[in-house]
């Protein structure tokens, strides 16, 4: 039977998931995921006739904020009432920061083409895409913010060559598989593998199953020890719990990424991850962090990871820069008593390495 609904894809995911409520009983789980994965686990357990209306953009976690715009596509994703309320609260009170985020977009988008990334914004209308609530029309192309950044991504991917035909990439932190589609629409071969909470893969399956029906989806339960990412079928998509990443953990893939999500962690996960054989032997590694987790003037995170976690020995280093995207976005917020519009409190670096010995 083919599963349709969104609430259907969720049940299917759950029931090949024996683990799934139990991802609160991680060790050392930073203080934004633990209320993150218990808000997930309420808003599951108190809407399970509405499932997935909202599996993008909820509570903690969202496509990034857009500026005010009335659209009928806006209204209609959001729903009128509370498009017209939005609209309406953040041309009132969002003014400057709309203004900036505006210009934060147009900064994205112009770097994106000036990459020759720009038919990959005009072929992925960020409206189009399943589940979408947060999107603009700027000059008539759809974006978001989130979605450009996975623009961005598989631009830098293609670039740099880190997706050999019919490869494994595994990427740890992969939300709702955004970045996953659009790697999956371009590079059908590419095997693909999911490393999140329980409740993330579960979105992810909802976006993906959407695009890829027909794709091989490799749930949980089939996730074991025994498990070869090498004979995985071409084009197959693999939700990996964070709690068996042990599973995988010794094995060489071609691409071990992880994006906006290490610098995330407390120091034994981040590093649990970043020592294993699939950070350390894999043909490339891509990731973008920022380069201080905590900052002391502003100690965003609650870990004291920085830009000197994310090196090994064995690996050297390809590509190393300030990542570009969003690099100008300020962010409303009091900081030493006052409050204002602040750049972040920290910057965000990407990084490429392969094995020394290449
Ligand atoms: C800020 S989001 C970034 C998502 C995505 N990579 C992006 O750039 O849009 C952080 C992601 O890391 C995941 N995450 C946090 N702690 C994790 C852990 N210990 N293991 C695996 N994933 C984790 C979160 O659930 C979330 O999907």
């Amino acid at each position: 039977m083919r599963v349709t609904s969104n609430k259907e894809r969720f049940d299917n995911f759950v029931a090949h998931s024996p683990a799934f409520f139990d991802d609160l009983d991680a060790d050392n789980l930073d203080k934004k995921h633990q209320r993150i994965v218990a808000q997930a686990y309420a808003q599951f357990e108190a809407a399970t006739g509405r499932v997935g209306a909202n599996y993008r953009s909820w509570g903690e976690q969202s496509d990034l904020t857009v500026p005010a715009q009335l659209s009928s596509a806006y209204l209609k994703a959001q729903g009128f009432g509370l498009g017209i309320a939005k609209w309406g609260y953040r041309s009132l009170f969002r003014r400057a920061q709309d203004r900036n985020l505006r210009h934060v977009l147009e900064d994205d988008v112009a770097l994106i083409d000036e990459l020759g990334g720009g038919s990959l914004i005009d072929e992925n209308p960020a409206h189009l895409s399943p589940g979408a609530r947060e999107f603009y029309f700027l000059k008539g192309r759809s974006v978001s913010m989130r979605f450009l950044r996975y623009v961005y991504l598989l631009k830098r991917m293609e670039i740099e060559a880190l997706l050999p035909e019919s490869g494994v990439w595994v990427d740890v932190g992969s939300y709702y598989g955004g970045l996953q589609g659009l790697v999956r629409k371009y590079h059908p071969k590419t095997s693909i593998v999911m490393v999140d909470f329980h409740h993330q893969l579960a979105r992810a399956y909802i976006y993906l199953s959407q695009l890829f029906e027909d794709a091989t989806h490799v749930f949980p339960d089939q996730v074991d020890a025994g498990i070869d990412l090498r004979s995985l079928p071409e084009g197959s998509i693999t939700y990996v719990p964070a709690k068996n990443f042990d599973a995988i953990a010794d094995q060489k893939v071609d691409l071990a990424s992880n994006f906006f999500s290490f610098g995330e962690m407390r120091r034994p996960i981040c590093n649990g991850y970043m020592d294993s054989d699939i950070f350390r032997k894999a043909s490339r590694t891509y990731l973008a962090n920022r380069f201080v987790s905590a900052p002391w003037i502003e100690p965003t995170y609650d870990t004291d990871v920085t830009v000197l976690d994310y090196q090994r020995q064995e690996r050297k280093v390809l590509y190393f820069d300030t990542l570009p995207l969003h690099f100008f976005l300020q962010i409303k917020r009091e900081v030493l008593g006052t409050s204002r519009m602040r750049n972040l409190s920290s910057p965000y670096f990407e990084m490429i390495t392969a094995p020394a010995e290449m």
